[in-house]
């Protein structure tokens, strides 16, 4: 299989994850109420990448999660590519506590995880949602934040978005990538945010987009995570970018829980200054 080659900014994105993911489960440990603290990655990967830079091995997200001092008491690891889940499998295999699953994340996450993860339960835990573009559906957001147990780390995939929907001109996109958009955002709203229609001789004939990322980036924050989806402390995304400072995503934290918010606001504003 081809390992995935990933730049300094996956790099960094794994070093918040984990960082937040040290103080997390430290202070978890401590809660006597908690009965389980629990690390989803629903777009786990094959558990190692090689780095762009110098061509070594380096830990994927999944395995980040294991180099924490507490470890968390259960792992749940998905991927839809069936040679990336055996290729996790072989990694933590025989690693209790940890289930790698192979499908879409949107029905796994649905159907075999967050059940478990009710009020009621007494379990808290961190989600990371992590694809390479708009492979994510609104409704598992919004499942996550219902459960108000479920934190979430969201790549908001800016590269896919600027390529393939946000046309200069809107009219021109494929209609199949705007639907994408829709599905991710769950609204066709981005499009009253980021275009005007301009009329012509024969009526509407265009779109223009006047927004650019920051616009979206905020929109999304207020009117989706925070209002729609009722996320009650979403901190202020750290903005990834290639080694040509072209943008690639935002890195999103959001969660019912003021001291997460604090604790990733700090980290984030650690690393700001290397993005
Ligand atoms: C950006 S990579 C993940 C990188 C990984 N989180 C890391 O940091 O090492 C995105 C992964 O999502 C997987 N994927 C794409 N669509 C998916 C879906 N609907 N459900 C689960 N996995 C999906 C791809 O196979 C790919 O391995």
């Amino acid at each position: 299989m081809k390992l995935d080659k990933v730049g300094i900014w996956s790099e960094i994105k794994l070093d918040i994850i984990r960082e937040y993911a040290n103080a997390y489960t430290k202070i978890m440990k401590k809660k006597a109420w908690c009965k389980g603290y629990v690390y989803i990655d629903a777009f786990a990967g094959a558990g190692i990448n090689v780095s762009r830079k110098t061509g070594e091995f380096i830990p994927g997200s999944p395995l980040n999660a294991l180099e924490i001092e507490n470890l968390f008491t259960e792992y749940h690891y998905i991927d839809i590519d069936r040679e990336k889940t055996e290729a996790l499998r072989t990694l933590v295999g025989g690693h209790p506590n940890i289930q790698v699953y192979e499908g879409d994340c949107n029905e796994i996450l649905i159907k075999n995880i967050f059940p478990s993860l009710a009020y009621r339960s007494r379990k808290r835990a961190l989600c990371i949602l992590d694809p390479y573009g708009l492979h994510l559906n609104w409704e598992t957001i919004l499942s996550a934040t219902r459960l108000e147990t479920v934190e979430i780390f969201l790549n908001f995939p800016l590269m896919d978005i600027n390529r393939n929907v946000l046309h200069q001109d809107l009219l021109s996109a494929d209609p199949d990538q705007i639907e994408r958009m829709n599905i991710f955002c769950g609204t066709e709203e981005w499009k009253r945010v980021l275009y005007v229609r301009q009329m012509g001789l024969f009526g509407v004939d265009s779109q223009i987009k006047i927004g650019d990322n920051v616009k979206l980036g905020k929109w999304f924050k207020e009117e989706r995570l925070e209002r729609a989806a009722g996320f009650k402390f979403v901190s202020d995304p750290v903005l990834m970018r290639n080694s040509k400072g072209g943008p690639l995503y935002f890195l999103f934290f959001a969660s019912h829980n003021e001291t997460g918010k604090k604790i990733v606001t700090d980290i984030f504003n650690k690393y700001r200054k290397y993005l």
